[in-house]
């Protein structure tokens, strides 16, 4: 195992998360800040040959997972060149993406062609005005033609991400535990997280115990043991093949047994989602920087990765970053 890729506590990064652009056709409101358009110039992103250089160089020190995220992956018209450049290292076993779902359906076959391994899709609410007021859209039934031809293709494992907010989604869990009851999948509540201008307010956040609670009411479960860097806490509803999971980012760090490196779409590292201390390495990349260069910039800022949180008291404050331009 690399000591490039081991911080100061001993955490080894094996999974690297890549925010492929910061736009979105979405505007979700616990993601998108008010009237932001996140959208940059396609100069300023990293390019898919640079992406592919940049995995392959961390390969090599011992990263073996990838994760697409935005913003929205799928629209980077060079989605499918990135999945199958990547498939092509071969110390990567397992290539993720995170999607709202509204052009999954269209690409799906050939992401599953090019390599893709996994997809999460963000799906808040079963109910159109809901979905419409989260997500600043009408894609409600898109994502769900999405959501089950992502379940019915083979070869790729499917999980579903709820963000709850109270007054808004809050108690919809059971409906969703509901619907995707006799489907193998994960469903999985993130706790609503503060990040640059989503208006988080401990009024509308929902805990992970209230949300398991809530489902304990009506579904029997039982505990899954998951792997020792999962940050889910996951459970099987009996008798039936969903998974739920809770994502307790806010109630329960799971900081201590982190594995995640960041790279955002402007080619910044990031050794962790809540902290804002970042180093650039799409400039030297474009002077020509080669791997041993990169890798010392990179690793450098890694070797002080905060405990936990980004080192943030989140009663006090948050990354000054939006989640769309950090990639989540
Ligand atoms: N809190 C929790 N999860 C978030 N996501 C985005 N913003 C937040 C937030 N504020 C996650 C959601 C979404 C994915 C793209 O990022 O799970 O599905
Ligand atoms: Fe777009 Fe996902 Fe953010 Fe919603 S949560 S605005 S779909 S990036």
């Amino acid at each position: 195992m690399s000591a490039l890729l081991t911080d100061q506590f001993g955490r080894v990064h094996t999974y690297l998360r890549i925010s492929l652009t910061p736009a979105c056709n979405f505007r979700c409101t616990y993601c998108m800040p008010d009237g932001e358009n996140p959208a940059l110039s396609s100069s300023r992103l990293l390019s898919a040959m640079e992406i592919i250089k940049l995995v392959s160089w961390l390969a090599d020190e011992g990263v073996t997972k990838v994760r697409l995220t935005g913003g929205e992956p799928t629209i980077r018209k060079d989605l499918v060149e990135i999945v199958e450049g990547i498939s092509q290292i071969p110390q990567i076993k397992q290539i993720g993406m995170t999607t709202n779902g509204f052009l999954l359906g269209e690409q799906l076959p050939r992401l599953v062609d090019a390599g893709l391994t996994s997809v999460n899709i963000s799906l808040d609410s079963l109910s159109e005005p809901t979905f419409r007021k989260i997500s600043g859209t009408n894609g409600l039934s898109r994502v769900l033609d999405s959501i089950h031809l992502a379940l019915q293709t083979p070869g790729i494992e499917v999980k579903i991400n709820s963000v709850l907010m109270r007054g808004i989604n809050g108690t919809e869990a059971p409906d969703l535990v509901r619907y995707f009851l006799n489907h193998k999948t994960e469903l999985r509540f993130i706790e609503f997280m503060p990040f640059g201008g989503n208006h988080w307010e401990l009024s509308k956040f929902v805990s992970s115990a209230e949300t398991r609670l809530l489902i304990s009411n009506q579904f029997e479960h039982e505990k899954i043991n998951e792997a020792h860097d999962s940050v889910s806490d996951s459970f099987q509803i009996k008798n039936h093949p969903l998974k739920v999971g809770f994502i307790s980012s806010i109630t329960d760090h799971f900081c201590s047994s982190c594995s995640r490196i960041r790279l955002t779409a402007d080619g910044k590292f990031r050794s962790c989602l809540f902290d804002d201390g970042e180093v650039d390495l799409l400039t030297p990349l474009r002077k020509g920087a080669e791997k041993q260069e990169i890798l010392s910039h990179l690793a450098g800022h890694l070797i002080n990765k905060p405990a936990k949180h980004g080192g943030h008291d989140f009663s006090v404050q948050t990354t000054q970053r939006s989640m769309t331009s950090i990639g989540g």
